[in-house]
């Protein structure tokens, strides 16, 4: 179901063109172009670039493709996974991109939009696929089939959750009595496993991202794409990852401050202002790093 009037606010807002130094003529490589919030941003500046936008989700792009028709036709989109854009560039034989940017994770737009099974508020099964045509894995099979001990695992890991046995333990002990079907049901066993107190965030808030990490194997993805980088930007380009919890920072971190193609531009990691967060919750626990890829390495 689409409800355009669902937007999803950009992080780092215009503030992201000073911070990749975008250039009227910057090639882009956007790996996670959502409903084209950057990429409007990007498209108003680079008259003379050009911009590539890759999403998993196909009914994201729909939207992307247009609104970002309304301003420009400087750009192509690739409804692929971003682990598969040096294939489809190379493909293509499109220009190298000299940025790249991952802004990882989830939209606005996909957590609000009934029937996507992202949000713990709705009674939509339970779904958490980006792309329902090439993963057959659903929340259903994860919270209904794996053993307790992975499920513990995969919720602590992924959510770091630290009930993470309480509410497997609970999950498994529902289930046995009748399949867990639907969003709120499964937020309500977690809330009553945490011992539910009214706060700022939902209880189930890390489960539902350990979960919805789990089905789209967001992890393999991402590890996929940094083994890909040397190869896929250009030399001197720049590369910026925004991520949204610490598993996904920390594997960024390390690549970025250990591969020899690449070299941290950021020694701190960069954070949304104040004023962003209070007219924007959703940015606060955004994390900006940026590298370069070197010359010298490159083949
Ligand atoms: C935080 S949103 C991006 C928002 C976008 N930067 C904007 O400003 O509108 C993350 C997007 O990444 C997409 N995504 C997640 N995993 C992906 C993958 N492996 N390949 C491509 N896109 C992916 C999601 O479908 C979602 O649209």
């Amino acid at each position: 179901m689409m409800n355009e009037e669902i937007q999803h606010i950009p992080v780092f807002g215009l503030n992201i063109v000073e911070l990749l130094q975008v250039k009227d003529n910057s090639v882009i490589l956007d790996c996670t172009c959502g409903e084209g919030g950057h990429a409007s941003i990007f498209l108003s500046l680079i008259k003379e670039g050009y911009y590539y936008g890759f999403d998993r989700d196909e009914c994201v792009l729909e939207i992307a493709k247009r609104r970002l028709s309304k301003i420009a036709n400087n750009f192509r989109l690739f409804h692929d996974t971003y682990a598969n854009a040096n294939k489809q560039i190379e493909h293509a034989r499109l220009e190298k991109p000299n940025i790249l940017i991952a802004d990882l994770g989830i939209s606005m737009y996909q957590l609000k939009t009934r029937g996507r099974g992202f949000s713990f508020q709705t009674d939509d099964p339970l779904d958490m696929r980006f792309d329902g045509s090439d993963v057959d894995l659903r929340a259903h099979d994860v919270v209904n089939k794996y053993p307790e001990k992975k499920l513990a695992d995969i919720i602590y890991e992924f959510g770091e959750e630290r009930a993470s046995r309480r509410i497997a333990y609970k999950i498994v002990r529902e289930r046995n009595r009748k399949p867990i079907e639907t969003c709120s049901q499964l937020a309500s066993i977690i809330a009553s496993a945490k011992g539910y107190k009214r706060g700022k965030i939902h209880p189930a808030t890390q489960t539902f991202q350990a979960l919805r990490i789990e089905v789209n194997q967001e992890m393999v993805q991402l590890q996929n794409l940094l083994k890909n980088l040397p190869d896929l930007v250009a030399e001197n380009g720049t590369i910026a990852f925004i991520s949204y919890h610490s598993i996904e920072d920390r594997i960024i971190k390390h690549f970025i401050r250990e591969s020899v193609d690449f070299t941290r531009v950021n020694k701190k990691v960069i954070r949304p202002l104040d004023e962003e967060i209070a007219v924007n919750p959703a940015a606060r626990s955004a994390k900006l790093r940026i590298g370069t890829r070197n010359a010298k390495s490159s083949k």
